[in-house]
């Protein structure tokens, strides 16, 4: 059985103040709403990390962040290391982000090493890939985003390939309102996860969890989720209201 994900990636937003009141939304519902069996996880700015990670304690929700450096220490002002996120009690680690790629010049070779130490670390990565909307016009998207798998993540022994997360993020999708149909979005992720079994074999690439995200909302989660390969969904606005993350996490 394929984990079941949610996660919440809040971008750059909510102060200390704000987050706080979100999460401890997200733990009160999710303490009777929440189900076993799905892993939800919040993706904070790196300042909230020590706080959120106490208030998380007591509950089953899992802390991320949205980045990490791809050096482990040393003269990087303004970076932060794998080591800095475990030693809050970071346990997730979203990387390859299309506003990460495309704001910030991240190329799949950076993505690589970043994935690299990331896993060193014992942190889970969840990998973002996704194509613009030109290259779906030109019915592209198969091909582009397993050249962004395959270079970021092929160069992975089977073991270390098992530990990671794919999230498959249409940018046409993020912040729009646009989702992908259901057929859309089950197509590339089947074709994901066939591109993994011909890499690394079927039993690494049922084991995969491959979240999708996208504008996925309270009121599209439950057919996304019915997907036979889609195993969760990685959530940017709606994530930022406690009842409609909760409402998601509880579509499956
Ligand atoms: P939205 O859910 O706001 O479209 O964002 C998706 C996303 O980028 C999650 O990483």
């Amino acid at each position: 059985m394929r984990k079941k994900i949610i996660a919440g990636n809040w971008k750059m937003n909510q102060t200390l103040e704000e987050g706080k009141i979100l999460t401890s939304e997200v733990v009160n519902m999710g303490k009777d709403e929440l189900r076993d069996d799905v892993q939800v996880v919040l993706c904070a700015p790196f300042v909230h990390l020590t706080t959120l990670q106490a208030m998380l304690t007591d509950s089953s929700i899992a802390l991320g962040a949205q980045n990490c450096s791809n050096h482990a220490s040393g003269a990087y002002t303004g970076e932060i290391s794998v080591a800095m996120l475990k030693s809050v009690g970071t346990e997730y680690v979203i990387l390859g982000h299309s506003e990460r790629r495309e704001y910030f010049g991240e190329m799949d070779s950076l993505l690589a090493e970043k994935i690299d130490i990331t896993l060193e670390h014992s942190l889970t990565p969840i990998f973002c890939c996704g194509e613009p909307l030109v290259v779906r016009e030109k019915d592209e998207q198969l091909a582009y985003v397993q050249s962004q798998i395959e270079k970021s993540l092929f160069h992975l022994s089977a073991e270390d390939f098992s530990k990671i997360v794919i999230a498959y993020e249409p940018i046409w999708a993020i912040g729009t309102g646009k989702t992908a149909t259901s057929d859309q979005a089950q197509e590339m992720h089947a074709a994901i996860r066939k591109q993994i079994t011909d890499q690394y074999g079927e039993e690494v690439a049922n084991g995969i969890s491959i979240l999708y995200g996208g504008s996925m909302k309270p009121g599209n989660a439950e057919e996304l989720l019915s997907c036979l390969d889609v195993d969760g969904g990685l959530i940017g606005g709606a994530s930022l209201k406690s009842r409609d993350f909760v409402d998601i996490a509880k579509s499956f």
